[in-house]
Formats: C-alpha cells, sequence, structure tokens
C-alpha cells in the first residue's frame, strides 16, 4: 500500500485515540501562543515531566508576553538555570519584545522571521494556537512517521527530513491541526517511544510497517554524533572583593555570546595531563586549567563585574559555578 493512501485512515485512528488517552498538561489548559510558544521552546531540550516545574515557575514570574518582554535578561536566565542551552532564554527574550509590539502573528510563515523560532517552533506555535494546518517535526514525530512506514531513510538529511515534513502536513490537513499535531507527539511520548514501545495498545499496530517486520529498534535510524573535540580553557579568575571579573564570550566555542571568564583556549588532540575540572557542553570535552593569580593588567574588552552570589542570574551554566566552587572551595 503505498504511504500516501494510509494516511486518511491513519489520522482518523490517531486523533480519535488522542481524544480518549491525552495527558492534562498545563500548556493545553488552552490556546494561548504565549504559553504554547514557551512550553514548545522547553520541550525542545528536555522531557515533559522535567520541563513542568520549570514552566510553572517561568509563568507565575512571567505569565504574559508583556511581562517577558519588560524583564531583564538577567532575570530570564535565572528562570532558565537548569534547563540548558542558554541561548534559547536569550532569544526568547529578545522574540518577546519584538513581539509585545504587535498581536501574535499567526502563521509559521511570519513566526520564522523572529529570534529562535526555527521550522518547528513556528509550525508548533501556528498549528497549536492559531490552527494553521501545518504539520509538526520533531525527535518524537520523527519516529513515528519513519516506523508507522517502515521508511530506514536518513531522517537528519534535509532532502529526507522535508519528505518527512511533507507527510506531516498532509496529516495536519486531513484533521483538526491541534489534534493532529499534539496526538502525533503524544502517541511519540507516550506509546511509540525509543526503546520499548508499546505496540500492542498503539492505535495504529495494524498498519505500522516496524510493528509486522519487527524493525521498530533500527528504525528511526541513529544520526551519526558530532565528533566531540577536546578544548584546553584556561579562565581567568580575578576578583575583586565581593565581585568576579566576566567578559562577553568570543572566544570558545560553548557558552557563545553568554557572560563568561575572560581567559585563553585552545583545540587538542589529546587530553591535558594537568588540570583542575572538567566539564562538558554537547561535543565539548572542556579540561580546565583555572588561573586564578592574574591580577587586572589593563581593560579587558567588554569586561563587567558582577556580584559572585549573583552569577546564576548574568550566565545560569553550572560550568561557571565548578569553576568559582574550586577557586573558593578553601576561602
Ligand atoms: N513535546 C514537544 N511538544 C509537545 C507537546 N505539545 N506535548 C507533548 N510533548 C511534546
Amino acid at each position: 500500500m503505498n504511504i500516501k493512501s494510509t494516511l486518511p485512515v491513519l489520522s482518523k485512528l490517531l486523533v480519535k485515540w488522542y481524544k480518549e488517552n491525552s495527558r492534562t498538561l498545563p500548556w493545553r489548559i488552552n490556546r494561548d501562543p504565549y504559553r504554547i510558544w514557551i512550553s514548545e521552546v522547553m520541550l525542545q531540550q528536555t522531557t515533559v515531566t522535567a520541563v513542568i516545574p520549570f514552566y510553572e515557575r517561568f509563568m507565575e514570574r512571567f505569565p504574559n508576553l508583556r511581562d517577558l518582554a519588560s524583564a531583564t535578561i538577567e532575570e530570564v536566565y535565572g528562570h532558565w538555570a537548569g534547563l540548558g542551552y542558554y541561548s534559547r532564554a536569550r532569544n526568547l527574550h529578545r522574540a518577546a519584545q519584538e513581539l509585545a509590539k504587535i498581536n501574535f502573528p499567526q502563521t509559521a510563515n511570519e513566526l520564522i522571521q523572529y529570534p529562535g523560532f526555527g521550522p518547528y517552533t513556528s509550525r508548533a506555535v501556528a498549528s497549536l494556537a492559531f490552527s494553521e494546518p501545518v504539520g509538526v517535526l520533531d525527535g518524537n514525530v520523527i519516529r513515528v512517521l519513519t516506523r508507522v512506514h517502515g521508511l530506514q531513510i536518513a531522517w537528519w538529511k534535509p532532502e529526507e527530513k522535508n519528505k518527512l515534513q511533507k507527510l506531516s502536513d498532509q496529516l495536519a490537513q486531513l484533521q483538526d491541526p491541534y489534534l493532529m499535531n499534539q496526538a502525533l507527539m503524544e502517541l511519540g511520548a507516550t506509546v511509540c517511544t525509543p526503546k520499548k514501545p508499546a505496540c500492542l495498545i498503539c492505535p495504529w499496530m495494524k498498519h505500522c510497517v516496524s510493528f509486522e517486520n519487527q524493525s521498530q529498534m533500527t528504525i528511526p535510524r541513529q544520526k551519526p554524533r558530532k565528533k566531540s573535540e577536546i578544548w584546553v580553557w584556561k579562565p581567568q579568575v580575578i576578583r575583586k572583593g565581593s565581585q568576579i571579573c566576566l567578559a562577553e564570550n568570543h572566544y570558545v566555542p560553548f557558552l557563545k555570546k553568554t557572560l563568561l571568564f575572560p581567559g585563553q583556549a585552545e583545540i587538542s588532540k589529546k587530553k591535558p595531563k594537568k588540570f583542575d575540572l572538567r566539564h562538558t557542553i554537547t561535543h565539548h570535552n572542556i579540561y580546565i586549567q583555572i588561573d586564578s593569580k592574574v591580577k587586572l593588567k589593563g581593560s579587558i574588552k567588554g569586561a563587567k563585574w558582577v556580584e559572585i552570589s549573583e552569577i546564576k542570574t548574568h550566565n545560569p551554566s553550572i560550568l561557571l559555578q565548578k569553576v568559582l566552587h574550586h577557586c573558593f572551595k578553601n576561602k
């Protein structure tokens, strides 16, 4: 059977299943585009269970677009600490400042113009808040679509991804786009899970190519990992009383454009013999050699003195706290 001809029956079965089995989640209580947007950005980095407490705290402090737009970036960081990918918090804040001046755009094509709105977020907000018939494609949806159709494709390649995007779009056109997209994500999150899919309770079982030939564990194919890199980082920890010197980072490839200790860094073929700490951020394996004896000579470009006790609000990454703790643990 060709894929296209199965879509009407798949879409019907899935929406029916969703209506009977969906979880009540805090971003599903209404169709407020702001609430949906924040949830979709948070959900890109971790699971529903992990996101909920962060989401509720964020919504309590920034209940709407205007509250987020008028907050300082330090406060936004403070509420993002622990979620990782801090550039997302920065983009959220910048987009909020632009969006607060206008009505929330209602189509994916308009939304994609704003900071941090990629294809996924734009489509999620347009379909979930405004019922635009566009499909979403995240890890969950990639998994359910490749499995049900038995697609052993290199889904991370743009041309293959486009094919999946088209399938998701077609599904969103066959049913209420809100229900269809939530249902695809829900199926991926609760039934068609990566390791132990619960095929026997799946509404698509009878139509699933992967179930039929038991290829669930090899579909979707695993995306080749980015090669990891060893970096030797020598941060300068310069203290003046209760304050510490930070500067906008343009010299190391991790935590770009955030406030970081000034210093030096180089990529290396092997790990150094001596180091104070080790830390990993995505594919960067960081060996840290702290330079805490430095006296401030001349001026450091873009330097900013911040209270040590408030460092989290300037840069929420745990890396800074690790370095500070190492320097001052005995003092
Ligand atoms: N993952 C990403 N978006 C989601 C949503 N709206 N519901 C459940 N899981 C999700």
